[in-house]
């Protein structure tokens, strides 16, 4: 029955927590694929070793990673969750790849010229081969859609540039992957200061965790920037606090959003209450994740059998697609 389901897949890297924004614009639209398509999510942890080489905290961020995702709604009978350190065949296609990747594009990626601003030190060749092991990733399970944000569209480019050379010199094994996202779920989850994004190892006060306990998640909210409040009515939303009505649009009802909207549009906002209620509505969905995921950490056997059979569907997807690459190469001698 699954035969003619299209494929989906995606990734994410064991280097921090699950935050709002990992939530609203990743996970939510995972989970809600995973009842339409045949579905691969998995934790990139061979990917993480060009900005982290210290591996000691590997092992336990990878398993609560996993239990976030699940907690946050990835149902492993669903799709198939694995790490992609269980998955050989993946280094072998990233060899493949690698032979048509050119110098040049991956010196060009601006993911790879950032990381060069900020680890001149750790300039490796997997940092410059970054987007070639994702591509390996994508085409292993020679998946159509792939659901990530702007900053990752690039490398998605990058995965259909050496699909479709791959097809042409030695036939055609890959769909041409794209790019997906259900539109109406991509919303911008701004940092509580309002510098930015969300992010998953920097600014961690001005970031809400999916594993923050009620008083931290009050603390965060309360202490989160506003100013006086608007003296001309209906003006534009300073960033800051747009960000927060976008956080009470996501967590809170219909009518406090409304309530809140209105008091600002007629320059009568306190951002003191409002702030309040916020808090209490984030507390209210955060809290049953936060518990469903310390649920399964405390259940080791759980995540190892969880582990174990995502690891076994992604390989027989993987092995099957490394044998038509091995017969179109022409590595094939006995
Ligand atoms: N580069 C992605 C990120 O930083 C993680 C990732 C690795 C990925 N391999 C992937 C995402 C394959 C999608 C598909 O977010």
């Amino acid at each position: 029955m699954e035969k003619n389901k299209e494929i989906v897949l995606s990734g994410i890297r064991p280097t921090g927590f699950l935050h709002l924004g990992n939530y609203f614009g990743a996970l939510k639209n995972w989970a809600r694929m995973q009842n339409e398509y045949e579905c691969y999510f998995f934790i990139a942890d061979w990917h993480s070793l060009t900005t982290h080489a210290d591996t000691s905290g590997l092992k336990s961020m990878t398993r609560s990673l996993v239990s976030e995702l699940i907690a946050g709604g990835l149902d492993p009978d669903k799709c198939t969750i694995y790490a992609q350190s269980d998955i050989p065949e993946i280094p072998e296609l990233y060899l493949y790849l690698n032979m048509l990747a050119y110098k040049g594009e991956l010196e060009k990626t601006v993911t790879f010229k950032d990381k060069v601003r900020q680890q001149p030190e750790n300039i490796n060749a997997g940092l410059l081969t970054y987007p070639v092991l994702q591509a390996a990733d994508i085409l292993i399970h020679r998946a159509h859609y792939v659901p990530v944000g702007k900053d990752q569209e690039q490398h998605i480019e990058m995965t259909r540039n050496f699909a479709e050379r791959f097809n042409h010199r030695y036939g055609e094994i890959f769909p041409v992957p794209k790019a997906f996202s259900y539109s109406e779920d991509l919303v911008k989850i701004l940092s509580l200061d309002g510098s930015g994004k969300m992010s998953k190892s920097e600014q961690q006060m001005n970031t809400i965790y999916l594993n923050d306990d009620d008083v931290l998640i009050t603390k965060k909210i309360m202490k989160a920037k506003t100013d006086q409040g608007p003296v001309l009515a209906n003006s534009k939303k300073p960033e800051y606090i747009q960000g927060l009505f976008t956080l009470l649009g996501l967590v809170s009802s219909h009518e406090i959003l409304k309530k809140f909207e209105y008091d600002f549009n007629h320059c009568q906002i306190r951002y003191g209450d409002m702030k309040k209620q916020l808090a209490e509505d984030m507390i209210r969905f955060i809290k049953p994740i936060r518990e469903r995921a310390a649920a399964l950490q405390s259940d080791p056997v759980q995540i190892d059998k969880i582990l174990t059979k995502g690891a076994e569907k992604a390989r027989k997807s993987a092995t099957a697609t490394l044998l038509e690459v091995r017969k179109a190469l022409g590595f094939r001698y006995l």
